[in-house]
């Protein structure tokens, strides 16, 4: 649709899979789309999150990805954060007067589980060495000072990322997943254990099923039969890439994290649990009993949350969403945020994706999510009159302005579009063909600023 017809203007902010989804739905129902992001690039956890050596599945989402942005319907703004005391706030992007605007800014936010020590040195939180391992800015040169024994707090898909970045590129000498609750109960996908389960240490597991039998069977579970669904599932692993050992603890939930006189890991308390039953599930309940778990370095991936500093209003870990349901499917109230103090919507403002629900499932469940909002976003729409395009334009120049006194290195399509460039050019000069990044924005910006005389 072209720039000149009659539309309305939606803000979306965040260009990971969830805000490219909005973008995209909203754009080819010939909305005037504005993004705003974080990082110089797009993708989010795409570019930054999924295991660097996911080629393909990186690939083919940011050529995606791009192919959307490049609609001209659409403005794009890297390097812009939104929140608090950032480039621009909430009541900044309120004041534009849009007909909408997403909040798809993912789960920024650090979620720590509330143990003495975790600020000790070697202590990591999982998303901070998921960003450094991926070159985000801002992590990519941060020191990450990991010993040989790695404790990794959960047993999710994160986990097993973390793991695998341990084994085949740190090369420690052993990589210990603790789970509070039990194998059975362990969250990560069958298929990704193969990259690392050819350095799993089976005699431990061994031990490690005998140890916890006990606990199991008082639950009603089979160990037997919990053990081989899970060495089932280790008959495809790839070749073991280095000497590490891959251990489990289970039914162990951390305490204390133990230091040294120098604040140093040393290891960790852990207390050992039980499971009990609940709904269909099982819960961990503590047993009162401890004992030391020796390691020198300890990393929590634990899943993540919000970031409460964007400036929504957020209440126990997320932003809060209209409690009261609709009719509709999907349910406008799930996508609506909500002010609680005056117990209203706020109107036309959305969360999608991992900013509503913060670490919750894959790419798709994002896009998914991203498409849903979407939906509600149009009812939302059509209950307002479209701008005509000298009042769209109006506001895409008053945004505009601010932002380029906010944030004079703000990233263009044109300029994202050098930049795009210069990585492949960069990385084939390199020898790296796939999944070159400048690591640095001011490596990225010097580059578009070189393209750009050239
Ligand atoms: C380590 C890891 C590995 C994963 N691997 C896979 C995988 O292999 N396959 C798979 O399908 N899924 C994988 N996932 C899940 C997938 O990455 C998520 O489902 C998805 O990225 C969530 O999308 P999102 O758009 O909600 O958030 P994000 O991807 O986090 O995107 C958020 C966007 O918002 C921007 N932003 C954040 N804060 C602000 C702000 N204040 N102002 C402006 N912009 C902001 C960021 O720059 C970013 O672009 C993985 C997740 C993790 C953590
Ligand atoms: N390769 C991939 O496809 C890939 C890679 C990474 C991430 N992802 C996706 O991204 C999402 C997030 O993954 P994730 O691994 O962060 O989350 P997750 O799957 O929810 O796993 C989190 C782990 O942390 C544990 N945990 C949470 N709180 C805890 C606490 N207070 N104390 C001790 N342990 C605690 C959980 O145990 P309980 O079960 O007991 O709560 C669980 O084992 C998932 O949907 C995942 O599939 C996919």
């Amino acid at each position: 649709m072209s720039k000149n017809q009659a539309s309305h203007l939606v803000i979306v902010v965040g260009a990971g899979p969830a805000g490219m989804a909005v973008v995209n739905t909203l754009s080819r129902a010939g909305r005037r789309v504005v993004v705003l992001n974080r990082d110089i690039k797009f993708g989010g956890l795409a570019e930054y999150g999924i295991f660097p050596n996911k080629h393909r599945l990186k690939g083919g989402l940011k050529k995606g990805y791009w192919d959307i942005l490049s609609r001209e319907n659409i403005e794009y703004y890297g390097n812009v954060t939104v929140g608090n005391d950032k480039d621009m706030t909430f009541s900044d992007l309120q004041a534009i007067g849009a007909g909408a605007l997403v909040f798809a800014t993912g789960a920024q936010g650090t979620k720590t589980i509330g143990v003495e020590g975790d600020r000790a040195n070697g202590v990591y939180h999982a998303k901070d060495v998921v960003y450094h391992y991926n070159l985000l800015p801002g992590f990519s040169q941060r020191p990450f000072e990991l010993g040989q024994r790695v404790a990794v707090i959960g047993i999710g898909d994160v986990m097993v990322d973390i793991a695998h970045w341990l084994i085949r590129y740190k090369k420690v000498k052993e990589v210990t997943s603790i789970a509070r609750r039990g194998p059975a109960e362990r969250k990560y996908n069958p298929k990704e254990i193969r990259v690392v389960c050819g350095n799993v240490d089976r005699d431990d597991l061994t031990k490690e099923f005998a140890r916890i039998r006990p606990r199991l069977e008082a639950a009603g579970q089979n160990a037997d039969t919990i053990r081989s669904g899970m060495l089932g599932e280790m008959t495809k692993c790839e070749p073991a890439g280095s000497e590490t050992k891959m251990r489990f603890r289970f039914l162990s939930s951390p305490r204390r994290v133990l230091t040294d006189s120098k604040n140093r890991v040393r290891g960790l308390e852990l207390e050992d649990t039980r499971l009990e039953p609940k709904g269909e599930d099982f819960a961990a309940v503590g047993l009162k009993t401890t004992g030391e778990f020796a390691c020198d370095s300890v990393i929590f991936a634990v899943g993540d949350r919000v970031d409460e500093t964007l400036g929504l209003p957020f209440k126990n870990g997320s932003f809060l969403t209209n409690p009261n349901r609709t009719q509709n499917d999907p349910d406008d109230s799930l996508f609506q945020a909500y002010d609680e103090t005056s117990g209203r919507v706020i109107e036309g403002v959305f969360l999608a994706g991992w900013a509503r629900r913060a670490s919750e499932g894959l790419v798709g469940v994002a896009k998914r999510d991203g498409d849903w909002c979407s939906e509600v976003l149009e009812r939302h729409l059509a209950t307002r009159a479209p701008l005509d395009a000298a009042a769209v334009q109006e506001k895409l120049d008053r945004l505009k302005r601010l932002i380029e006194k906010r944030q004079p290195d703000a990233v263009r399509k044109e300029d994202l579009r050098l930049l795009l460039e210069m990585e492949e050019e960069e990385g084939k000069r390199k020898g790296i063909i796939e999944g070159f990044k400048f690591p640095t924005n001011q490596q990225m910006l010097a580059a578009i600023r070189h393209r750009k005389m050239a």
